[in-house]
């Protein structure tokens, strides 16, 4: 991250005051560069406040009082800052200059993205995200590494980055051999027409059931596998025909949640780069043989022993991985990949990740998991026979919202009225997601993934839709008046902390980004449509006076305009009416 290119206020501030502290108490030999500057809460004084006073109280041997109140008194104030003041047992709470926040409003709005700060300038980051496996459909499980991973992705190419976007999808590996005899043996060619995937599955987990009582089944299966690894051509026929179809399904899903990848490389992509990342493992005496498998240990940091070729021959998940690794750095240069799976992958990451680092990679990895979606009942499992597909889930989602819009918006015309509900119905699916810690283990049900109300995409994007509105109703009454021509006014308390919300929207996109975390900027989202609502309520608009009511359009306009991009970040559309 470039923090040079940060112009953030809480940047600004935070590079201020620690300059202050350092000057300040420039006998000791304190270090300062962790100093930093927080957000006021709900109910603290000040804009910002810097809360350090506390945990320096010990280094500075000084009551945080007096380290604060040394501060306050002996800071030069710079052209942003209208104030410092003490409160409490030692916090220092930070007034912006009202001038200086009109300057930063008035940037923010004429950009196209709300200034948010290029702090990505020159750098790259691969993100390696959905990745479902061949022959086996998209449940709603591989709904948050989709989605979370292409907010991620948003985020990134928001803030400046070059971002490259790689669905990494499981096309190699041993279940293969598993499905080629499934296929030979029991595929039912109407069930494939009307429901590839589905029907591929089924032969998938039948095969599989089979090998599992039928040793000859068994190696049979492995045979397959190895002819296809060596290029059998009815083998490889079949191959490409799985991948066709379930390719097919993965695009309609994509395409229907609005997701592009640069780079569509299963793990196929990298089959000639294995056989060189063994040698190199060899060669850098990193692996060694052991029962037959070649493996890497890993004891000193306490992790399991990694087996990168398998005693058949075979090579492993962590072999391609590493191999994809090297494939990556050569080619795109990155500063970071991101990977997003769900948390019953971490050991692997970690394996892979320390094995590249000892191999020397010049690259930070970054593992993002999140928490698995469960039923109120359990796990979903194919056995069970409760999962549930993706498809399904979006299917539902927009029949529900059609059901709601179509009774609203009596006056639009049913396509209109479609088009609506299949932004809104998509929009609380993603929102239902995104809006969570990605670490918690979700349970799914119908009501929360499709929420209208509350903490909902449904409630921001009726927030929106009102908040665009008010200025048609401007331009209704004062035909001839441009308000943006007026500059903005805070005149009263609550405009002023609203328009301090709408200021924050450039560094809470930097903490969801550096954090990997979507829902710091869906949690930003509700409040602001929440502080928003108050002010609404409590302000006259049309009928303020002049100059102020202008003013007062234009704040308003400021807020649906962060709220568009906001929810573009997420993937959401905001239809101009609901
Ligand atoms: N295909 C894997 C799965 O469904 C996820 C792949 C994640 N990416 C990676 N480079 N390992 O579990």
């Amino acid at each position: 991250m470039n923090r040079n290119n940060d112009c953030t206020v809480v940047n600004l501030l935070t590079d201020w005051v620690r300059g202050v502290f350092a000057t300040i108490f420039s006998d000791t030999d304190v270090d300062f560069s962790n100093v930093s500057v927080a957000m006021a809460g709900a109910r603290g004084l000040g804009d910002y406040q810097c809360n350090e006073a506390m945990p320096l109280a010990k280094k500075l041997g000084k009551a945080p009082r007096d380290i604060a109140q040394a501060v306050v008194d002996g800071a030069k104030l710079p052209d942003f800052i209208e104030k410092l003041e003490v409160a409490g047992p030692g916090f220092i709470n930070i007034y912006i200059k009202d001038e200086w926040l009109v300057a930063y409003l008035e940037k923010m709005s004429a950009d196209s993205f709300c200034a948010v700060s290029d702090v990505g300038d020159g750098h790259t980051v691969v993100v390696d995200y959905s990745s479902p496996n061949i022959a086996k459909p998209m449940h709603i499980g591989h709904i948050r590494s989709t989605i979370i991973g292409n907010t991620i992705d948003r985020m990134y190419r928001a803030l400046g980055y070059r971002v490259i976007a790689d669905n990494h999808i499981g096309d190699w590996g041993t279940q293969f051999g598993i499905i080629i005899m499934g296929y030979r043996n029991f595929i039912d060619q109407a069930a494939l027409k009307a429901d590839p995937v589905a029907e591929l599955e089924r032969v998938y987990v039948k095969s599989y059931e089979k090998s599992r009582e039928d040793d000859e089944w068994l190696t049979q299966c492995r045979q397959e596998l190895v002819k296809l690894q060596q290029g059998d051509k009815d083998n490889i026929a079949l191959w490409d025909e799985f991948i066709e179809l379930s390719m097919g399904e993965f695009e309609r899903v994509y395409s229907r949640l609005d997701v592009k990848f640069d780079y569509v490389r299963g793990e196929s992509f990298y089959n000639d780069r294995l056989q060189p990342t063994l040698d190199l493992l060899l060669e850098k005496k990193l692996a060694e043989e052991s029962e037959g498998a070649l493996v890497v240990f890993l004891e000193e940091e306490k992790l399991p022993v990694c087996i990168v070729r398998k005693s058949d021959g075979g090579f492993n998940y962590a072999t391609t991985d590493i191999a994809t690794v090297a494939s990556r750095v050569d080619e795109f240069k990155p500063d970071t990949i991101v990977y997003v799976t769900d948390e019953r992958q971490q050991a692997h990451f970690k394996q892979f990740f320390c094995i590249s680092k000892k191999l020397g990679y010049d690259v930070e990895l970054k593992h993002v998991w999140f928490g698995l979606m469960r039923l109120p009942s359990g796990v979903f499992s194919t056995r069970e026979g409760n999962v549930i597909k993706l498809e399904m889930l979006l299917d539902e989602a927009e029949r529900r919202a059609f059901e709601i819009v179509s009774r609203s918006s009596l006056e639009l015309s049913e396509d209109v009225q479609k088009d609506i509900a299949r932004a809104v119905g998509i929009g609380a699916v993603k929102y239902a997601d995104l809006s969570q810690n990605p670490q918690s283990t979700v349970t799914f049900t119908w009501e929360k993934a499709l929420a209208l109300d509350g903490n909902s995409g449904p409630y921001l994007q009726y927030a929106y839709a009102r908040i665009a509105s008010v200025s048609d109703k401007y331009r209704e009454r004062f035909e001839d008046i441009d308000f943006n021509s007026y500059p903005l006014l805070f005149s009263e308390d609550i405009e002023r902390k609203l328009a301090i919300k709408v200021a924050r929207f450039g560094e809470t996109v930097i903490r969801a980004a550096s954090s990997y975390k979507p829902s710091v900027i869906a949690d930003y989202l509700y409040d602001l449509a929440q502080a928003y609502s108050t002010f609404y309520q409590t302000v006259p608009f049309l009928k303020a006076e002049e100059g102020v009511r202008e003013s007062r359009i234009r704040l308003c306009g400021m807020v649906a305009t962060v709220l568009r991009d906001g929810l573009g970040l997420l993937g959401i559309e905001t239809p101009d009416r609901i």
